[in-house]
C-alpha cells in the first residue's frame, strides 16, 4: 500500500493475468504502480515491465516504486494515453504477454482538491487526469449549450435529473460563472429532486459525467478496445503485432457505461475467433476487500486470452 493507495481486486489480477518469468508486461494505467509492483515479482529479471499513465507525476512514482521493489527488472514508462500505446513506435517490434488496464482516477488524485475531481472538498473546476489536456470542467460548464450539456449529464452521469441540472447550471451561469467544484456542487444539488435523502450525494452523477467528457474516456475506452481486437487479429493470422499470441488482457472498469462496452468487445473477439474469454461474469470484490477499500466496491474485471502460444 501506498499514500492509502490499495491496488484493486490484486490476486483476481495476478491471477487472470498469470505472468510468468520472462513475461512482457504492459501497465496501461501505472497509477501508483500497486498492481505493477506485484506483477514485476513475477516477470522477474528476463521480464520487461511498461509503466504507461497520462499523468506524469502518477508515472514517476510508479516507476520508483518497482524499480526499487525489483531491482534488476527492465522498466520503462511512457506518459500519454493508453489509447495511442500501440501505435507508439518506441514500442515497435514489442509484442506483450500481459496487458492490464485500471480504469479512472487513483486515490492520490480524486484527494487532490487541486484537480477538482471531488464534490466532497472545494477545489478549480478541473478535473483533467492529463494537466495538459483540452478542455477543463470549467469550461465545459459555463460554455456548452444547455441541451447539449443536459445530454452530456444525461449520457455519462446517467442523471435523470439531467434537464433540471443544466437548466440550474445556465441560470447561474449567466450571474457568474463557476470556477469551483463547491459552489457547482451546491447547485447540482439543489437541482436534484430528494438530492438530500439519497444514499449518493446529489452530485455525484453530474461530476461523473464531467469528468468522463473532459478526460475522453470513452472514447480512449472505445480505441483501446479496437487495439485489443487488432492485436488480437495479427495473433490470430500469425503477424506481429502489441499483442503475442496467448496474450492475456485484464481490464477493471467502475461503472456500467465502461463495462458495457468491454462485455460487447470481449464476446464479439470470441465469436470471431480471436481468442476466449477469462471471465463470462466480471469478477468484483468479495466483502473483505470492499470494506477495506471504498474504489473496490463498484470494480469489474474482465479477462480475454488471445488465442495461440503454449
Ligand atoms: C486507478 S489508477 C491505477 C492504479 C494502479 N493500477 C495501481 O495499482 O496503483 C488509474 C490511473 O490511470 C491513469 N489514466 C486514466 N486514464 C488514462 C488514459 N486514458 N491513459 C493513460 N492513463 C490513464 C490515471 O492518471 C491514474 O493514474
Amino acid at each position: 500500500m501506498m499514500g492509502g493507495h490499495m491496488p484493486v481486486l490484486l490476486d483476481e489480477v495476478l491471477e487472470l493475468l498469470g505472468p510468468g518469468a520472462g513475461d512482457r508486461y504492459a501497465d496501461l494505467t501505472a497509477g501508483l504502480g500497486g498492481h505493477a509492483s506485484a506483477v514485476a515479482g513475477r516477470v522477474g529479471r528476463d521480464g520487461l515491465v511498461v509503466l504507461n499513465d497520462l499523468d506524469g507525476g502518477n508515472l514517476e512514482r510508479a516507476s520508483a516504486r518497482v524499480s526499487a521493489e525489483h531491482t534488476g527488472v527492465e522498466v520503462r514508462s511512457r506518459r500519454g494515453s493508453f489509447a495511442e500505446l500501440p501505435f507508439d513506435p518506441a514500442f515497435e517490434g514489442v509484442s506483450f504477454d500481459c496487458v492490464l488496464a485500471d480504469l479512472g482516477f487513483a486515490s492520490n488524485q480524486v484527494d487532490d482538491p487541486g484537480r477538482g475531481l471531488s464534490f466532497r472538498e472545494d477545489g478549480p473546476l478541473d478535473m483533467r487526469l492529463d494537466p495538459e489536456g483540452p478542455v477543463t470542467a470549467a469550461e465545459l460548464v459555463n460554455e456548452t449549450p444547455e441541451a447539449e450539456l443536459a445530454d452530456l449529464i444525461y449520457r455519462y452521469g446517467e442523471e435523470r435529473a439531467s434537464r433540471r441540472v443544466a437548466s440550474a447550471i445556465v441560470r447561474r451561469r449567466r450571474e457568474r460563472r463557476f470556477e469551483r467544484t463547491q459552489d457547482l456542487a451546491d447547485v447540482v444539488r439543489k437541482a436534484v429532486p430528494g438530492a438530500g435523502r439519497q444514499r449518493i450525494d446529489g452530485a455525484t452523477r453530474t461530476f461523473q459525467a464531467l469528468r468522463i467528457a473532459v478526460n475522453g474516456e470513452l472514447e480512449m475506452l472505445e480505441s483501446l478496445l479496437l487495439s485489443v481486437e487488432t492485436g488480437a487479429r495479427a495473433a490470430a493470422e500469425g503477424r506481429p503485432g502489441w499483442l503475442a499470441p496467448g496474450a492475456r488482457v485484464a481490464l477493471i472498469s467502475f461503472h456500467s457505461l465502461e463495462d458495457r462496452p468491454i462485455k460487447r468487445a470481449f464476446q464479439a473477439m470470441e465469436q470471431a475467433g480471436l481468442g476466449e474469454r477469462l471471465t463470462r461474469k466480471p469478477v468484483v470484490a468479495g466483502v473483505a476487500e470492499s470494506e477495506a477499500n471504498r474504489r473496490a466496491r463498484s470494480a469489474k474485471l474482465r479477462g480475454f486470452r488471445v488465442i495461440g502460444g503454449g
